[in-house]
């Protein structure tokens, strides 16, 4: 168990194969419309981390949303509107993001960084195997699985509550 502690504002957010691959050569293994339209939804008006591969990948900012990149590279142009930068993912504080959720929406070194600090975890199980160099971290015993947010005949997406460090118990429910 981990002792860092959680932070109600953060929530990850993300999609893995039954292997646990998520990404292929910077990129999304599989293009599943329904999954990136629950994504949407879920992210929408809010903020969303997400590392510096993660946005070269999908290749622009998510609209609607506050986007929020980690890279410890500085840029010689300032980032487009919506856009700020983290330079350091261990002092990036949630707290002075204008956002009730902030999102953290990987790739999986953002993932292996930043679970340990999110209350919750909306994770989706995409029914095939993929094959790929990117892995969803182990997260098992840090969270307990809560309910079902979305039955669909290619993914699930159920809702994981953080441990409270020190106890058996969960974070308390941020709201939906
Ligand atoms: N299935 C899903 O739900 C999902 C979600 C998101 C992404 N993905 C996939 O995951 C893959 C990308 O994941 P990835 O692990 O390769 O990369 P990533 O986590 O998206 O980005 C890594 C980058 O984040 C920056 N970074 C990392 N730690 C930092 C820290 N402590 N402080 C400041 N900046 C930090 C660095 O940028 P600099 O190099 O610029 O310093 C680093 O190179 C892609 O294939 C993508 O499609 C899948």
């Amino acid at each position: 168990m981990s002792n860092v502690q959680p932070h109600p504002k953060l929530i990850a957010i993300g999609a893995m194969a039954e292997n646990r691959v998520i990404g292929v050569d910077g990129r999304m293994p599989w293009h599943i419309p329904d999954e990136f339209r629950w994504f949407r939804s879920a992210t929408l008006g809010h903020a969303v981390l997400m590392g510096r591969k993660t946005l070269e990948s999908i290749g622009r900012p998510l609209p609607g949303r506050k986007n929020l990149v980690a890279s410890r590279r500085i840029l010689p142009f300032a980032p487009p509107q919506d856009v700020e930068l983290i330079s350091d993912l261990a002092a990036f504080d949630p707290d002075t993001v204008a956002s009730a959720r902030v999102f953290v929406a990987g790739g999986a070194e953002v993932y292996r960084q930043m679970l340990p600090r999110c209350s919750e975890l909306w994770l989706t199980r995409v029914h095939r195997h993929a094959e790929g160099e990117a892995v969803f971290p182990e997260f098992e015993d840090l969270f307990r699985a809560g309910e079902c947010l979305l039955e669909h005949a290619d993914f699930r997406v159920t809702r994981w509550f953080r441990s409270m460090p020190g106890n058996s118990g969960s974070v308390s429910n941020y709201g939906n």
